[in-house]
């Protein structure tokens, strides 16, 4: 079965209609699928009746999943969990809780595990339990950003290592946002300022909220240069805000693109969805013995 793609933005983004991620596909129309996220970078499925198992079944096609870390509720299993719904009780949780604390971190502008040694390739997130109003997810292109920068942008970004830290991105909102225990877990992740995609050869801005400094420049210069690179890749026109429907699967690379969730009344509604992430093929450059933050 041939599956239709109908582009959703100049840039990037696209709506996949006549694919079924919840039951088993032939080769042929998963890799129509791939071809279709390397070249748009967020791809979104509506109506679909994924469960765990199915979703995760889906998400393997495209690579090794990531084990959620014990900063999320769902530690232990492929699944990062997106909710203000109780894991055990299915309670809504209160807003001065540091489990929604921690995911105020998401309304900043990010490329999911950059603060891994081997980042993510891509990110699978199905909705389950949408609220009526908010909770949108934007997306921004990277690599329209990157193409908009002068030469002599371009030029500098060549060759530079940043370092990308979540116990730093979460420290930037919050300082309960992580338990001790959980800063222990993340040491960090060095990883170039730009990506290339192996099929097209597409350049990406790679930087995003957990990006820290840039190494070997005084501290304060590449936090501005980073916070420089954020905001101009983030601007209007770069960006695509998807309104979820229950049942929507949204297909994100990472590689090539940063996203952020926005606010609904985790009071009055509910939202639960269910993250997948898959690993990239290894690290973006050699990593240190020892990262710079962890180490002071
Ligand atoms: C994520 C994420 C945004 C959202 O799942 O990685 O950032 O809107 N989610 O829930
Ligand atoms: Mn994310």
């Amino acid at each position: 079965m041939a599956i239709s793609v109908r582009p959703l933005h100049p840039l990037f983004c696209a709506e996949i209609s006549g694919a079924d991620t919840g039951s088993p596909m032939d080769d042929a129309t998963f890799a129509e699928i791939r071809a279709a996220f390397e070249a748009y970078s967020v791809l979104i499925f509506r109506d679909q009746t994924l469960s765990d198992e199915t979703q995760i079944a889906f998400s393997r096609r495209f690579g090794p999943l990531e084990v959620a870390g014990k900063a999320n509720p769902a530690t232990g299993t492929p699944f990062a969990r997106q909710s203000n719904l109780d894991i055990r009780t299915g309670a809504v949780i209160p807003p001065e809780d540091r489990r929604m604390i921690y995911q105020k971190g998401n309304y900043l502008w990010h490329s999911d595990s950059s603060f891994k040694p081997v980042p993510s390739l891509c990110s699978l997130l199905s909705a389950r339990i949408v609220p009526p109003e908010g909770g949108n997810t934007e997306f921004a292109c990277m690599r329209a950003a990157y193409d908009a920068l002068d030469d002599a942008m371009k030029a500098k970004l060549e060759g530079l290592v940043v370092e990308h830290s979540l116990v730093y991105s979460r420290g930037t909102i919050s300082d309960v946002a992580l338990t001790p225990e959980m800063k222990a877990e993340l040491p960090g992740a060095w990883q170039t300022a730009t990506r290339v995609n192996p099929v097209n050869g597409r350049k990406a801005i790679y930087a995003g909220a957990h990006a820290s400094h840039v190494i070997g420049w005084p501290r304060e210069e590449g936090r501005a240069a980073i916070a420089w690179l954020n905001e101009f890749s983030t601007q209007e026109k770069f960006r695509y805000s998807h309104a979820w429907r229950a049942g929507d699967l949204v297909i994100w690379d990472n590689r090539a693109t940063l996203h952020r969730a926005t606010a609904y009344d985790t009071v009055k509604h509910k939202r639960l969805m269910q993250r997948t992430t898959v690993g990239d093929s290894g690290p973006t450059v050699a990593q240190p013995e020892r990262y710079e933050l962890a180490a002071e």
